[in-house]
Parts: C-alpha cells; structure tokens; sequence
C-alpha cells in the first residue's frame, strides 16, 4: 500500500511542502528517494528503532520512501515523524485517513521522544499558506508555530502521543495563539544612553544612524567609550513592526538560537569577534545556516577593532550592504538569507591608539599608521555613512537625555519616512532619492564643491543625501537646508 503525507523542508528562512510517500511492498530493504541529505537518509533507523520501542511493528518488508518534488533539496531529521506515521500507515498500523489535513515535522530519538526542530516558525507559514488546517510537531516548537493565526498547532512529546493524538484529534486542544500584537517594547535594553557622559556629538550621530537606518563608523583612542556607545544604539532605534519581528524571528528559529519564548520583540545587537570566518560572518556550512550578518537582520551588525577583521571577512560584506539579503551557493545548494543590518563599526585611530590625542603622545610611524588603515578598503569605507570622530570622555560632564527620550525623537522622524516612502531613508532607492532628496540652487552647488574637493564616489553622493534627508527629519522639515546638508557632508568628510 502507498501513503502520503505531508511535510516541509526548509530553503533559506522559508519552507517549502513536501510530501513523503510511502510504501511497503513484498522484498527486503529500505529506500529513501527525493535527494535526501545524510540525516534524511539515516532517518529509517532512528524511526525503526522508535517504532520497535513503542511495541508496534516496523514491517519486514521493501519500505520505499519517495520525497517529492524531487528537486529540493532535503536536510536534517525533520521528517522522522511523517515517515514514522506513513510506515505505519502503509502497514496498517494507522488509518491513512486519520493522516489528511495535518502536516508533520519532528526528530526522532531511538526510544520515539520527539526533538525540537529549526525553522518551525516558517514551516508554520508554509502550512497555512497551503490550506492545511493542523500542524503537528514537537512540544519545544509549539509556542512558535502557533503564532501563524488560523492554523491549529500540536505539540506532542513522543510518537505514541502523536498517534493517540490522532485516533482521537478532537479530544485535543491546539497550542493557544500567542497576541503578538500585545507585543512588549523593547525598551527592555540595560544599556542607557543616560550612562555615558558627555560625547554629545556622537550621540547625535548615533541618533541619526538610528533614525535613517545608517552606517557608522567611530573612531576614537582606548578607552574613549566607542564601544559602550555602540551597545546602546539598539536602545534608541524604532521598535520592531510586526512583520520586521516575525521575519527576525525565523532568522533565530532557523538558526536554531530562538529560545522558546516565541516572538523576537528586540531589535538584535551582534559583535562577532574581529577572529570571525566568512562562514560565521555571511552564513553557509554544510547545512545552509544564517551567519552574524542575517541574525543582524532588522538589528545592529557592530564590528568592534574593524582593522583587526580579516580582509576577506570585511570583503564579504560589500555585496550584502547593498542588497539587504545574502545569496550564498554551494556545490549542494543555493539559499538566500535576509540581512538588512545597521552596520556600526569602531576603530582606534592608529596601531597605538593615540594618533592626534590631545594629550597623549602617538608612537606609530606614518608607515605604520597607513599601513593600518589600509586594511579597510574603499568600498567598505564608501558604505559607511557617518565617520565619528570620538574624543576622550569628559567625565566632568553632568548626566545626559535617557535613551527612551532620543529615541521618542528617532519613532518621530521614522514615522515620516514610513509615511513617506514605506521604508526608512537608508533604503532608499535611486528614484526616491531623486524625488524626496531634491536641493536648492546653493546646496546643490555646496554639495557639488564637497563631492569635488574631497572626490567623493558616486555613491557617496546618494549617501549623503539620505543622510541629510534623515537629519532634516528629525528637525522635523519637508526640505533639506543648508545646515542639514553641512551636517551630512560633515559625516562623510572626516
Ligand atoms: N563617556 C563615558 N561615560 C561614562 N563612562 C565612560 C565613558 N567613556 C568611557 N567610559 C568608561 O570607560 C570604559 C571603557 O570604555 P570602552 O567603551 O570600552 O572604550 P573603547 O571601546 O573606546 O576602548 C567603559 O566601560 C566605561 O566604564
Ligand atoms: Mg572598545
Ligand atoms: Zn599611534
């Protein structure tokens, strides 16, 4: 006899169904068919072994398992549980029809517990998308795939629960959908702007980049506070929509990094070390796995010691800053991540630190020093937006504005540009730019003497009009003016 069920694979952050059918026929052997990765090919084992131990019967016959469309590719044990059910549906263990409707996902230990699965979130979304009704997975993922409104998530910890569960399905109630709406904000950040004095000027920055979707850069000598300030930016920025939420949810899911509190309502904050790989920086591995740059995603990408990076990591990053997502191909797959990062670096000035200190004394030599900051490339540079200078704290400074009122001003300016252009000025395309970025006779000229005295690139050309667009949003005006334009120039110009 030959079963289907349903079931999902993951490509990327999203899922794709698949349906397992299977059949029991007269001979000896098992078959798993439908380019199956390792885990996926294991699986009988680990389904036989659970079977065996729930004193149900794995059949002594040919168990051929077809995994289709053929053409995707299929990774880990996520489909142990529908493989389990169809065997014993094919062996008259199960009614097939107590299979219809409900798409299954779930590892498999030997003894038939069920293990947590990645990417739940996003096999939740593919199954309502495709007009099932039910999903059933592990108990862990619950909490998760619940938050797909108008679809009916199970969570069961062992096989033999799944299939009383299924004998009787009324009997059952789904998993409660969680109100994501009511989310919480995410001010919940211990980090406070109030806790660093003085440094006003980075502040500033630090507020625009929030409120645009910015780069930045600081540069500043040991101990300046570069990267106590750059903790804090997640802190001032927009909190997450509901859309932006889910999508870095899956990210996690996928990642496997969620805890199981479900929605993600922070925005993330990740500062990988400057030892990274390209491989934990823009994801893949033998199993397609989001890197720093895509769990950055709708958060804060922050690169403390930038010149101690390797080149080819910080190379790596060009194509994603531009295009938001991340492609990434391999000989077995091809995935795309998103990774729409606000990326915020630090820097010393100098091997030593103290280049142009105001009272301390720098023992680099200019060699030393070009040499150093060499190791950042152009193209790199020409993505960040706003180049800080940090100076030595002036801890004489009396406390400064919390980052919950900075960060009343960012929602503001924020809200304008949603209206305006549905994203934030740091997103931008060329034809937005052209139609909400339009100068004056006199700030066209200013801007065209910057772009020539400092030979300024094309793109930075955009880039400083989005950031002027930003810093005359949080000034609350419809046009550019000079003073928003200088200060924009100021950024790029260090
Ligand atoms: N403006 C400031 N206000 C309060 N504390 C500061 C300030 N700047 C630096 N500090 C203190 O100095 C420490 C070192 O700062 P840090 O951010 O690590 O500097 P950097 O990254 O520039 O080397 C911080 O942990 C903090 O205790
Ligand atoms: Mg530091
Ligand atoms: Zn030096």
């Amino acid at each position: 006899m030959t079963v289907s069920v349903a079931s999902a694979a993951l490509a990327g952050i999203d899922a794709a169904l698949i349906t397992v059918e299977t059949r029991v026929c007269p001979g000896m052997g098992y078959l798993i068919v439908g380019l199956p990765g390792d885990a996926v090919k294991e699986s009988l084992f680990r389904v036989e072994s659970a079977i065996s131990s729930l004193e149900l019967t794995m059949p002594r016959q040919k168990i051929l398992v077809c995994l289709a469309p053929a053409g995707v590719r299929k990774e880990g044990a996520v489909f142990d549980l529908p493989i389990a059910l169809s065997i014993l549906a094919a062996s008259d263990q199960l009614a097939p029809e107590q299979l219809e409707g409900f798409l299954f996902t779930g590892e498999l230990s030997l003894t038939g517990k069920l293990r947590p699965v990645k990417g739940a979130l996003s096999v939740a979304m593919e199954a309502h998308k495709n007009g099932f009704q039910r999903l059933v997975l592990p108990k862990e993922n619950a909490a998760e795939a619940a938050m797909v409104s108008d679809l009916a998530v199970f969570g069961f910890e062992r096989l033999e629960q799944v299939i009383g569960f299924l004998t009787d399905p009324e009997r059952v109630k789904p998993e409660p959908v969680p109100d994501v709406k009511e989310r919480p904000d995410n001010l919940l950040f211990v980090a406070d702007f109030a806790d660093v004095q003085g440094q006003a000027e980075v502040k500033r920055a630090l507020e625009i980049m929030a409120a645009g979707g910015h780069n930045g850069l600081l540069t500043g000598p040991p101990g300046s506070g570069k990267t106590m300030l750059a903790a804090r930016l997640p802190g001032i920025m927009p909190p997450l929509t509901l859309d932006e939420a889910l999508e870095t949810t899956r990210v996690y899911s996928v990642a496997g990094a969620l805890d199981s509190s479900g929605l993600m309502t922070q925005r993330p904050f990740r500062a990988p070390h400057h030892t990274a790989s390209d491989i934990a920086m823009v994801g893949g591995g033998p199993v397609a796995m989001p890197g720093e740059i895509s769990l950055a995603h709708q958060g804060v990408l922050f690169l403390d010691e930038l010149p101690e990076f390797h080149r080819q990591v910080l190379e790596v990053l060009r194509q994603p800053l531009e295009d938001r997502q991340i492609v990434i191909s391999r000989a077995s797959y091809t995935v795309t991540f998103p990774a729409n990062f606000v990326l915020l670096a630090a820097m010393n000035p100098c091997p030593c630190g103290f280049y142009r200190h105001t009272t301390r004394k720098c023992v680099c030599t200019p060699h030393a020093i070009r040499k150093y900051l060499a190791k950042i490339s152009g193209p790199l540079l020409d993505r960040i937006d706003l180049h800080v200078g940090v100076g030595p704290a002036d801890m004489t400074k009396a406390q400064t504005e919390s980052s919950a009122a900075v960060r009343a001003r960012v929602i503001a300016a924020r809200d304008v540009q949603m209206e305006r252009a549905g994203r934030c000025n740091g997103l931008m395309n060329p034809a937005m730019v052209k139609s909400f970025c339009a100068l004056g006779k006199t700030e066209t000229a200013v801007l065209q003497q910057a772009m020539v005295q400092h030979k300024l690139s094309a793109r930075s050309y955009e880039r400083i009009l989005k950031v002027a667009r930003t810093v005359a949003d949080l000034a609350g005006e419809a046009h550019i003016s000079l003073a928003h334009l200088a200060e924009a120039i100021s950024y790029r110009v260090k």
